[in-house]
């Protein structure tokens, strides 16, 4: 333990327990305790994302900017500021006076919808303005919604807030023709009270966003892309992100459990407030509490001055405790704080906070270990749009991302370069990933023009602030992001802006390491200095054909830091494209003559291409073995996203994906699979077998297996049997010649056989088969099937080249939402029902209508081929 942060922090520990604020009605849950409890509604949650009415202006339609209305913006941020809080101005505000704020503007020709939504998602490409790093997609202009919101009497005895957990961006809300407030930051979550302009009856919100071009260097999505919350306390109540929860001491046999509760009064006088707290097993599918009560807090009484707020500290011992733990070796078991708040006899207030019990060790020399156990750090970035539903957010859309990870034996994930959904957290605590829970993009100095850098100086300290409050309770997360290759990671301001960033960390969350992704800074830069955990940007493995390794400076000049990869690889492709001829190194920069096709805009699926940045997989794995102090790494990217089109900016999405951004696996996950889960038997042989065009050519066969030992057979006929080399990482028969027929590869482990594949030529294509992901959905308005349509052959074997056109319709309730097919070339839009398929696939993503129940057929159509037809169950 001789990691200085261990030594800064030994008093803590490490030791992290972590909560979140359910997103189900609190009253709810609190009713299904097992023990029963007072008073009717004490807290409502409220979503409040259906019935909205929306419309987008490319010209500014209201005379209203950031600039004009940013004095009463700034005060939304006051909780989150540690010193010279800002007043909001006398007098009237900006914008009272625009008709789309006020009750009686005819909105009937505006768009109806539901929240979450991305204005951005459904097209056209090609946007005026827009560059392919945006994704080409029009998230620019500004964009007004508008929502009723009925309040009865009782109501205005309540303090009420609305709750946004993300809208991008230039946030400015409305209520009965006045500004509440607002938030610039278009990825953070924010509160605002409406208490002061609510009414009985109907209350009419209205909210601005403005998205300016060069806003982002990748797709930021448009929108109000979050859910939103109506939520209604009364006023004495657990403040935002009020609960906090550590666990200083944990042991086989005990765990001591801290818990900071924050009660606010709002109301006319002092109140004697009591507040009691309970932990309960979560339920493991639903993270609710079990009603299994495993401890008590004691219960403590406190005077509260009217507009005050304190923070009730209280202490337990959980014996026995269930540790949470990334799979497969471990757990992740969740406990639920239900704390009551009581005046007089009456509950006041009831709140969950989900927390989990481990211990994270950050080791210099043995990287991390998670409850004593070394855990390699196998993570990947990945940027917030889900595919073709974009930015808006779906649970489903994610929890499907987390599975196709978990497959591959993913065990982390870095929120690159923004903060996520909330229920992303949730989920990566349900899923046992650890999560690298990362802040900013930019500083001070800008990437584009008008990135973060036009709020750093108002905004960075309540934007960071509140960040680490809605996050810090979350047993997920391992390490706080303060940046991603900032422009000022090599001068002097990265040592004191870094420091200036740390210490807001610190003063919110002890428990965890402050970090950032360093493409150039240097092992005794002021910036590296002042880091916990050094994240190294490409610079360990080397960049492009470099050998040069970061990882030993680093490690002699920060001999009590741990180290990882924050961001590793970069390699390129395209799924299901082969480009020849195949380099023979293992790792090379793409160009015309070098993987790529620039008439395609396509980069080969050998898995060898990368950005001059960058390096393949195998590169990587080398720099990490041959560097065993390094913790691990986070591959850039697991999904490919919209935007960054590297290598060819014509395109709409990328090439980075281990994942295309269809949710298709690549031949890279194979690659991934076979290093991250070693004991799983698999082999994967690449590329597909059908090369009339390259008979007698030399056509490499590689095989991705987590075997040590490989034979080929090209009909029949051995190619040689092989042993993995040190440091090589798959498996080349780079002389392979091309005739038709079948690739067979039997592997071996010590010895034994272990897992084998086949490639086959396959013959023309004849059928459509169609797979739904699940047929069984929810009939809420937000759950999805993926359904997946492979053009096959007479045999039932995928025809890999095939681009036939498919159409998909629907009977039922329920809505084709969006296709796609994983080609970053391809600019039909996302909601089309027709799409050509790309390396044989295409998906389609539908969606049950709200309060649907019965079957849902999902037909496809395609020339000269028979159609055919999944039925899906709502319920
Ligand atoms: C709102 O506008 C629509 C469409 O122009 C019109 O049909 C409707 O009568 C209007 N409603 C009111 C209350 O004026
Ligand atoms: C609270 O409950 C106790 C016990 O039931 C009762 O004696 C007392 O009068 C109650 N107090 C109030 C203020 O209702
Ligand atoms: C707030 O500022 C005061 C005075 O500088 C300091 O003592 C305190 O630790 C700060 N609190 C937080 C949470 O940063
Ligand atoms: C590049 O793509 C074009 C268009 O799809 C194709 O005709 C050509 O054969 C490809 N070139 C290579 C080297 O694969
Ligand atoms: C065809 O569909 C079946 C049933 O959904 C599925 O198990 C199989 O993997 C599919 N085949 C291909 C080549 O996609
Ligand atoms: C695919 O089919 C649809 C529906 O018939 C048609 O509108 C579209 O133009 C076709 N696309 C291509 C590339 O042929």
């Amino acid at each position: 333990m001789s990691n200085s942060f261990l030594m800064r922090y030994s008093a803590c520990a490490l030791l992290i327990a972590s909560l979140l604020l359910s997103v189900i009605p609190q009253h709810a849950a609190a009713q299904a305790l097992k023990e029963p409890h007072h008073a009717a509604i004490d807290r409502e949650r409220i979503d409040i994302n259906a019935n909205w009415r929306f419309s987008r202006f490319t010209t500014n339609p209201d005379s209203l900017s950031y600039s004009v209305l940013k004095d009463w913006i700034l005060p939304s941020g006051n909780l989150f500021i540690n010193g010279t809080k800002h007043n909001r101005p006398s007098g009237t505000p900006p914008g009272n006076n625009v008709q789309y704020v006020k009750a009686d503007f005819n909105d009937s020709t505006w768009e109806a919808l539901n929240v979450p939504h991305d204005w951005a998602v459904k097209g056209p490409f090609n946007a005026p303005g827009i560059s392919g790093g945006m994704g080409r997609l029009p998230s620019n202009g500004i964009g007004w919604y508008r929502k009723t919101v009925t309040l009865a009497k009782p109501d205005l005895e309540k303090t009420i807030f609305l709750d946004i957990d993300g809208a991008m961006s230039y946030s400015a809300v409305w209520l009965n023709g006045n500004l509440v407030g607002g938030w610039p930051y278009g990825y953070n979550s924010f509160r605002l009270d409406l208490t002061p302009y609510a009414k009985e009856g109907t209350n009419q919100l209205a909210i601005r966003l403005e998205n300016a071009l060069d806003s982002s260097r990748w797709y930021p999505g448009a929108g109000i892309y979050r859910n939103v919350w109506l939520v209604k306390v009364n006023p004495v109540h657990v403040r935002q992100y009020g609960t906090y929860v550590t666990t200083p001491q944990i042991s086989a046999q005990s765990a001591t459990v801290n818990l900071a509760v924050e009660v606010e009064n709002t109301g006319s006088a002092s109140q004697q407030v009591n507040v009691r707290t309970k932990v309960h097993l979560a339920d493991s599918a639903t993270g609710k509490p079990t009603g299994v009560i495993v401890a008590k807090f004691p219960s403590k009484s406190t005077s509260i001055a009217k507009g005050a707020t304190q923070s009730i500290s209280t202490s337990v011992t959980i014996d026995n405790p269930r540790l949470w733990g990334p799979p497969p070796t471990q757990k992740p078991n969740l406990y639920v704080a239900v704390t009551t708040v009581t005046v007089g006899n009456s509950t006041v207030d009831t709140y969950e906070t989900r927390f989990g019990i481990r211990t994270l060790t950050y080791d210099a020399n043995k990287g991390l270990l998670v409850n004593g156990e070394h855990i390699r750090v196998q993570g990947t970035c990945n940027h917030h749009d889900l595919g073709s539903l974009g930015t808006a957010f779906n649970i489903r859309a994610l929890e499907r991302q987390f599975q196709i990870l978990e497959e591959m034996g993913t065990n982390a994930l870095r929120t690159s370069h923004n903060i996520p959904a909330p229920e992303f957290l949730e989920l990566a605590d349900r899923f046992g990933f650890l999560v690298y829970d990362e802040m900013f993009d930019c500083w001070k100095t800008q990437k584009v023009a008008n990135d973060y850098h036009l709020l750093f100086d108002d905004w960075s300290e309540p934007d960071l602030r509140s960040f680490i409050r809605r996050d810090r309770n979350h047993p997920s997360v391992m390490a706080w992001g303060i940046g991603n290759e900032i422009p000022e990671q090599n001068s002097a301001s990265g040592g004191t802006i870094g420091k200036y960033l740390r210490d807001i960390v610190v003063s919110e969350d002890l428990t965890r390491p402050v970090t950032a992704g360093m493409d150039s800074a240097k092992a005794t830069s002021a910036f590296a200095n002042v880091l916990d955990i050094e994240g190294l940007n490409y610079q360990g493995e080397g960049r492009g054909t470099s050998t040069d390794s970061a990882f030993p400076s680093f490690h002699s000049a920060q001999p009590n830091k741990m180290i990882w990869s924050s961001e590793s690889s970069s390699v390129l492709s395209t799924r299901g494209t082969y480009i020849f001829p195949v380099t023979s190194a293992n790792s090379a920069i793409v160009g015309a003559a070098s993987g790529g096709n620039d008439s395609a805009s396509q980069v080969s699926a050998y898995e060898l291409y990368a950005p001059s940045w960058g390096a393949s997989p195998d590169k990587v794995f080398e720099g990490q073995d041959r560097h065993d102090y390094v913790a691990g790494e986070f591959v850039w990217t697991g999904f490919d996203y919209i935007g960054e089109p590297t290598p060819y900016d014509k395109s709409r999405s990328s090439y980075f994906g281990i994942v295309d951004l269809a949710g298709f696996k690549k031949d890279r996950f194979y690659l991934y699979q076979a290093r991250w889960r070693a004991d799983f038997p698999m082999a994967h042989i690449l590329p597909h077998w059908n090369w009339p065009d390259r008979v007698g050519q030399v056509t490499p066969v590689h095989v991705f297996s987590s075997a040590d030992e490989a034979e080929l057979f090209v009909n029949g006929k051995s190619a040689g049997r092989k042993k993995v080399a040190e440091y090589a990482y798959r498996f080349r028969w780079d002389d392979v010649k091309y005739e038709a027929g079948e690739l067979h590869v039997v592997t071996y482990k010590n010895g034994k056989e272990w897992a084998t594949d086949t490639k086959k030529t396959v013959g023309a294509a004849a059928k459509l088969n169609i797979t739904a992901d699940r047929t069984n959905i929810a009939g809420d308005g937000n759950d999805l099937s993926f359904i997946t349509v492979a053009v096959v052959d007479g045999n039932g074997d995928i025809v890999p080249q095939a681009n036939n056109n498919v159409t998909f319709s629907i009977t039922g309730p329920g809505k084709i939402v969006s296709t796609d097919n994983g080609n970053p070339s391809d600019f039909t839009v996302f909601p089309s029902p027709s799409r050509q398929a790309f390396s044989g696939l295409v998906l389609s993503i539908v969606r049950a209508n709200a309060g649907a129940s019965g079957n849902i057929v999902v037909s496809v159509t395609s020339p000269g081929l028979p159609s055919t037809s999944v039925t899906l169950h709502a319920s």
